[in-house]
């Protein structure tokens, strides 16, 4: 893995994600999408073959301006053999995850819908002239075990629950075209198992049952699981043991 784009780098996965990619090889080049550079901690945010990019998933327009932007530091002559979608949105101010009906409100819907569903697709198609090289194009979005719709037993979270369950069917569907059109490509959903972050903090009592990662161990399985794709694994959902999960 060379040259990498990976969506939602200043979240604690996905800054992990980057800080594993830039040590495995020392020729790799990493282009981190986020809102706000300033959230990136140091000394990822100055290292040397990070570059930094703003994008925004709740701005529609903002995956042509990354790919604008993407062109000057990865020409899409070079590709990217890499593209790992790490945002996602479960809490925001009153926002927060629904123990019932009564507290869902389509507002935060849409919000879920935009990070956790609509941002990875759009930014695949700003891509597309990067993936038309003959390598294995690996397409990995982090979604969670919560989406899977067999799996649901418990109910509730319905914006993040179901946001989640359509970023699988959009992985499932691209898993359609993409290899008809960026041959060999492997497109799979990720779960990476229950992480020490901003998103699950207001949790942490409740999982404190559960086995909990460090950012940097779930980095660790994911890149194991990231390493060993091939194009048979596309439109997999796997977690970061590299276990199957239903969708
Ligand atoms: N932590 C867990 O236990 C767990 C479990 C299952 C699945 N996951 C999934 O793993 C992924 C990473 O989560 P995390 O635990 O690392 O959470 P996190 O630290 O809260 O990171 C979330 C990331 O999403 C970004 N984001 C949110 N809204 C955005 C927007 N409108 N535009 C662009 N970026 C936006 C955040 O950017 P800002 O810094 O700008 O807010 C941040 O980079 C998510 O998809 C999450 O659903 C996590």
């Amino acid at each position: 893995m060379k040259h990498i784009l990976l969506a939602g780098v200043s979240g604690a996965i996905g800054g992990a994600l980057a800080q594993a990619l830039l040590a495995r090889d020392e020729e790799s080049i990493v282009v981190g999408l986020c809102r706000d550079a300033a959230k990136v901690p140091e000394p990822l945010r100055s290292h040397s073959r990070l570059t930094l990019l703003a994008w925004d998933a709740e701005d529609d327009q903002s995956p042509k301006t990354v790919a604008r932007a993407l062109e000057k530091t990865i020409p899409a002559s070079k590709g990217i053999d890499t593209f790992i979608y790490a945002a996602g949105l479960l809490h925001d101010g009153p926002m927060f995850p629904e123990k019932r009906l009564e507290e869902l409100e389509a507002k935060n819907m849409a919000r879920a819908f935009a990070v956790n569903a609509t941002g990875f697709p759009l930014l695949v198609q700003a891509l597309l002239p990067w993936f038309r090289h003959r390598d294995l194009k690996r397409v990995v979005a982090i979604s969670a075990k919560v989406g899977s719709i067999e799996d649901n037993r418990l109910g509730g979270w319905y914006a993040y629950r179901s946001s989640k369950a359509a970023l699988n069917m959009l992985i499932r569907t691209l898993s359609v075209e993409l290899p008809r059109r960026c041959k060999p490509i492997a497109c799979v959903s990720l779960h990476p198992g229950t992480t020490d972050s901003a998103l699950s903090d207001p949790f942490s009592q409740s999982l404190a049952q559960l086995q909990v990662h460090s950012p940097a161990e779930t980095a660790e399985n994911l890149m194991s699981v990231i390493e060993g794709l091939s194009a048979e694994d596309n439109g997999r959902f796997l977690s970061w043991d590299g276990s199957a999960l239903p969708w």
